[in-house]
């Protein structure tokens, strides 16, 4: 259970949803947020989670303290695609419970209390900070995030939305307890909205939807269109401050798609834009690989043949607790490269011990060859142009961890000369911030002494270990280190915590330009050592 939920954040926006008791928030911005790759979170669920289980203590609304130490107790669940639309308490889901009738009436009193909407604040803010997120609620626009990219307020009458209630709950319409409905609603509205501490407003900068009429998918389309539109915008203007600083305005302008154009795609920054080649619209389009997302029988057949085939050249040892690895969810498998055998070495053993595939990026050359291509394909192998490789790269990377896969990358990119660790760019940070998914550690061990660069076939009998650290996720190792979430210097921590973690598994010999440093426990690298490196 994860609250740091586990996929979604490319570059997207952050968009903050409001609205009054049963506008829909839950159900549209979960809806839009899948169409879109988005996370998407519900806050009304920790409000209402507390609100339960003060209830089921018997603590009173003026107890500030003890509604403030229950915050503790709940989770938000991710169904592992990175929608917090459930929630836990003590590890049990309670989600049904805790949309009941006896928490609709306390939780406005519960949740007007400051003490508790402060401690709830900072665990809202860190769910938003790694961006490409739907996160709903009562002040999200005004209080929470008041520097979202975009604000939306779905509004209904109330007689519209005791209806949808009515409906929802399977309650006769004619009955008393549909006209407490109204009552009800009509109460908490006017509790929600004449609070002192952050009464439920649209922002001033909030596009309202009033949805009185529309269908449910009415008003996903209409909110995943203003989506898309605040995406495209936020893309034109990123790309044109970026021209301007880089002086390079021009090509880059030939760079951007027209508005609209591939708006809900992740991007990379804007200084890894392509600035030289072909323009886009000349280049043969990619005909990409499917996510591999289970092992059928040929990728089972395959790589039993490859572990047949590594076991009879290799003194071959896999060290690590790979009993524990997750079978489920997103994962950035990270190892160092030092021979062209790492891929095998890995692939045809971690395949069979997750018990899913991996994915891999590769040179479109390799994939598109007509007599070893489908081979490639079989094996999760997706081709990328070198000629724009950063942003596709980068955004079929993303499209792999959005599907909840695992993705396999060398982030330092080619193959070591020396055997050694090398300098390495940012995307494996980049990717791990944005994406949340955990990371896993590869060592793989001697692997340039079994078959080094420049010699056509492997040596015999060499001794080969790889090496499985602890999966771990990026922005909780960073926010205990309190480095910045966000920003360059979070995307330089980010990468540096990654290689640190694969150096530590490796021999000092390959330990290469990552060897100044010393090894890092599992709680930490001093926060002034991590935000200070390169910059
Ligand atoms: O959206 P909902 O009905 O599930 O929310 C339950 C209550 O939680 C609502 O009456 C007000 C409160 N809430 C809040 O005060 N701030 C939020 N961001 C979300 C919900």
């Amino acid at each position: 259970m994860q609250e740091t939920a586990s996929t979604g954040a490319a570059h997207g926006l952050v968009v903050a949803l409001d609205g009054p008791a049963s506008s829909g928030k839950s159900s549209v911005g979960a809806a839009a947020a899948r169409e879109l790759g988005y996370r998407f979170c519900d806050t009304g669920l920790l409000y209402r989670a507390v609100t339960w289980l003060a209830l089921d203590r018997g603590i009173m609304a003026n107890d500030a303290g003890a509604l403030v130490a229950l915050v503790d107790e709940i989770d938000l669940v991710d169904n592992g695609n990175g929608r917090l639309a459930r929630v836990a308490v003590d590890g049990v889901d309670r989600t049904e419970a805790v949309r009941g009738p006896q928490v609709d009436i306390a939780v406005s009193a519960i949740s007007g209390i400051a003490e508790l909407r402060l401690a709830l604040l900072t665990r809202q803010r860190r769910l938003a900070s790694q961006g490409r997120i739907v996160m709903a609620g009562r002040d999200i626009g005004t209080i929470v995030l008041p520097d979202a990219d975009l604000k939306l307020f779905l509004d209904a009458s109330v007689e519209e939305r005791a209806r949808r209630r009515v409906l929802e709950r399977g309650i006769d319409p004619a009955s008393d307890e549909a006209g407490e409905i109204v009552a009800e609603l009509k109460r908490r509205d006017e509790l929600d909205s004449s609070r002192p501490i952050a009464p439920l407003r649209a922002a001033e900068n909030a596009f309202v939807i009033r949805t009185d009429g529309n269908q449910l998918d009415d008003t996903v389309r209409q909110v995943v269109e203003a989506i898309r539109k605040a995406e495209a915008e936020a893309e034109a203007e990123r790309v044109v401050t970026a021209a301007r600083a880089s002086g390079t305005g021009p090509a880059l302008a030939a760079a951007v798609p027209p508005p609209g154009h591939e708006a809900a795609e992740p991007t990379a920054e804007p200084r890894r834009l392509r600035t030289s080649g072909p323009p886009r619209a000349q280049r043969r389009p990619i005909r990409p690989t499917p996510i591999a997302t289970h092992n059928w029988w040929l990728t089972k057949l395959g790589t039993l043949v490859l572990r047949w085939i590594v076991r009879a050249i290799v003194r071959f040892r896999v060290e690590g607790d790979l009993a524990s690895l997750p079978k489920s969810g997103p994962m950035i498998m990270a190892a160092n490269h030092a021979s062209s055998a790492d891929p095998v070495l890995i692939g045809a053993f971690l395949n069979q011990v997750l018990g899913r595939p991996l994915n891999w990026l590769g040179k479109r050359e390799l994939v598109e060859f007509w007599l070893t291509g489908w081979a490639f394909r079989i094996a999760g192998i997706h081709p990328v142009d070198r000629d724009a490789a950063d942003l596709e790269a980068f955004r079929t990377a993303m499209r792999i961890l959005e599907a909840g896969q695992v993705l396999a990358v060398f982030p330092e990119g080619t193959r070591s000369r020396d055997g050694g660790l090398q300098q390495v760019r940012e995307g494996v940070g980049m990717l791990a911030l944005r994406s949340g998914a955990l990371v896993l550690p590869v060592a793989v061990i001697d692997s340039d002494i079994l078959w080094p660069r420049g010699r056509l076939l492997p040596r015999f009998g060499k001794r080969v270990t790889v090496r499985y650290g602890t999966p771990f996720s990026v922005p909780d190792e960073l926010a205990k280190l309190r480095a910045p979430a966000k920003g360059r210097q979070a995307t330089e921590a980010a990468t540096r915590l990654v290689m640190t973690r694969i150096a530590e598994l490796l021999p000092p010999r390959q330990r290469g330009v990552y060897a100044a440093d010393p090894p890092l426990s599992r709680e930490g690298v001093p926060a002034e050592r991590l935000q200070s490196h390169g910059s």
